[in-house]
């Protein structure tokens, strides 16, 4: 054989995703591999295992992201062969009260994890996904989103910095005494999401309050920047200033959602401040996650961030139809970008952390498959309706008073005062937050001035 043909038959063997964006077949068909590939990684659904369950190193809350994901993508494909999957997951670990505080969770589990799995109940109230059934005995999707969302007004905390969510939910877990942008930003995004498909002003007013509370403690800055959060003993003014995608995704969809309840101009403007401060994560239109990827310290919760970055302005072209033709651009070109990472593995559809390089890295994991995911099935968005309300042909059981209540602020519930020892204190959720404290000013990651 000619070599040029070897070199050709080479070319084919590893480049196992063949996507073309403007053929919906196609990006369906890819997108279908790379979930595949994504839940070689989950045994929640094996016999004796628990649903919901990631294995180590993932964190629970990551699981609550790719269930989220895989209710995208079932929108987006209309394929439903992860749905029962989904739904096992959720209703297995929300709980008979749908607040997502299961007991196993206690020592991992705070504000933000709690919400990327209320984010899945929002996703599945939003797209009319198969209620569970009534015999599971949980609440509904948007019961569940209320649940959550109770819980956490009751632990706005006035007592330090004016207001705001702490990161941790119990005392005794580390980051306890650190306020985060994240969690707040994802009290901030659900409150809004319920402001507009129940059309109660509670939540409306809520979400004002998690802005203007991010904007006095000074997380978000004058140009839309998002530091990462700070310390309680410092009021919330020594800030670590460490900048994540997945912050500025979750404010810029809540603001989209403002701005499309409310149609106010400052709420248009505080959508296009965030779009334009977003673009510091681009480099030529390929999203990257500029903290910790140049300099190749991204840690297991990272590798996930940048796709919900790319959910999160998918979902924003729906609520604010002027963002389109800024958004689209990019997200299409990461997408591309995306795609031609997942060549790895057996399946030839493992992907790569840096869509940058346009390579795979020799890595398989759930964050960078699951963000390979969403961007690539975010280049679907326009092909689907925007979300359903309660007025538009939303059918989600809702419970408004649902959830059970929280523990008082500070105030750790009977039958959870355990003593800590130091090896269980590795177990806090989403570590981005306090390894910033430590490690920040030496090598951890990257900070922008
Ligand atoms: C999901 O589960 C239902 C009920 O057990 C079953 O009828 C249906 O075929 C399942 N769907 C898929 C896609 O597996
Ligand atoms: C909690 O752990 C127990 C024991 O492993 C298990 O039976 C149960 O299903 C777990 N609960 C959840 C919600 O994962
Ligand atoms: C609106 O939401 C608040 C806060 O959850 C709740 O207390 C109230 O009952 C809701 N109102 C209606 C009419 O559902
Ligand atoms: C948010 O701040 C604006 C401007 O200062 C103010 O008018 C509004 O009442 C505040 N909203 C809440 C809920 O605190
Ligand atoms: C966004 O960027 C555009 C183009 O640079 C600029 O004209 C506009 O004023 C900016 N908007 C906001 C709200 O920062
Ligand atoms: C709000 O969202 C709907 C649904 O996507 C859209 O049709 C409408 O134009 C949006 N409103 C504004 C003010 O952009």
């Amino acid at each position: 054989m000619h070599p040029l043909w070897h070199l050709l038959f080479l070319i084919v063997a590893v480049q196992a995703i063949d996507l073309d964006l403007d053929d919906p077949a196609s990006t369906k068909t890819t997108l279908h591999t790379l979930a595949t590939q994504m839940l070689t990684h989950y045994t929640g659904n094996l016999p004796g295992d628990n649903p919901g369950n990631l294995p180590d190193p993932y964190y629970w809350w990551e699981a609550g992201a790719m269930f989220t994901a895989l209710i995208d993508y079932w929108y987006l494909t209309s394929d439903t062969t992860f749905t029962n999957l989904t739904l096992q997951a959720l209703t297995w670990q929300s709980g008979p009260s749908g607040s997502f505080m299961p007991a196993n969770q206690t020592r991992t589990e705070g504000n933000d994890d709690q919400s990327f799995w209320a984010f899945a109940a929002m996703s599945a109230a939003e797209r009319n996904f198969p209620d569970p059934p009534p015999e599971l005995g949980v609440p509904g999707w948007l019961g569940m989103a209320q649940a959550v969302f109770n819980t956490q007004a009751a632990r706005w905390d006035t007592g330090t910095c004016g207001g705001g969510l702490r990161w941790q939910i119990f005392t005794f877990n580390e980051g306890w005494m650190y306020k985060n942008t994240i969690s707040n930003g994802c009290f901030f995004n659900l409150a809004a999401r319920l402001a507009l498909y129940t059309g109660n002003g509670t939540y409306m007013e809520w979400a004002e309050r998690v802005w203007n509370w991010t904007e006095e403690v000074g997380f978000v800055t004058d140009e839309y920047r998002f530091w990462d959060g700070a310390d309680v003993e410092s009021a919330c003014r020594e800030w670590n200033r460490v900048e994540w995608t997945y912050n500025t995704g979750v404010y810029l969809l809540g603001a989209a959602v403002m701005y499309n309840l409310t149609e106010s101009p400052t709420w248009r403007t505080r959508t296009q401040g965030i779009l334009n401060a977003s673009l510091v994560f681009f480099q030529n239109d390929v999203m990257y996650e500029r903290a910790c990827e140049t300099i190749n310290t991204c840690e297991v919760d990272q590798r996930a961030f940048k796709g919900f970055l790319a959910r999160w302005m998918a979902a924003t072209t729906q609520m604010a139809p002027f963002t389109f033709d800024q958004i689209m651009p990019k997200l299409r070109t990461s997408a591309k970008a995306a795609a031609e990472t997942c060549t790895g593995g057996a399946s030839h559809a493992a992907c790569g952390l840096k869509w940058t390089d346009r390579k795979w890295d020799g890595m398989d994991d759930v964050g960078i498959q699951l963000a390979a995911l969403e961007v690539i099935q975010s280049t679907l968005i326009s092909r689907v309706d925007p979300p359903v309300t309660q007025d538009t042909g939303g059918t989600s059981r809702g419970n408004p008073g649902g959830g059970e209540p929280g523990p008082p602020v500070g105030e750790v519930p009977e039958g959870l005062r355990i003593e800590i020892t130091g090896a269980d204190r590795a177990g806090a959720g989403l570590v981005t937050a306090l390894l910033g404290v430590i490690v920040l000013g030496s090598t951890g990651w990257l900070v922008y001035e």
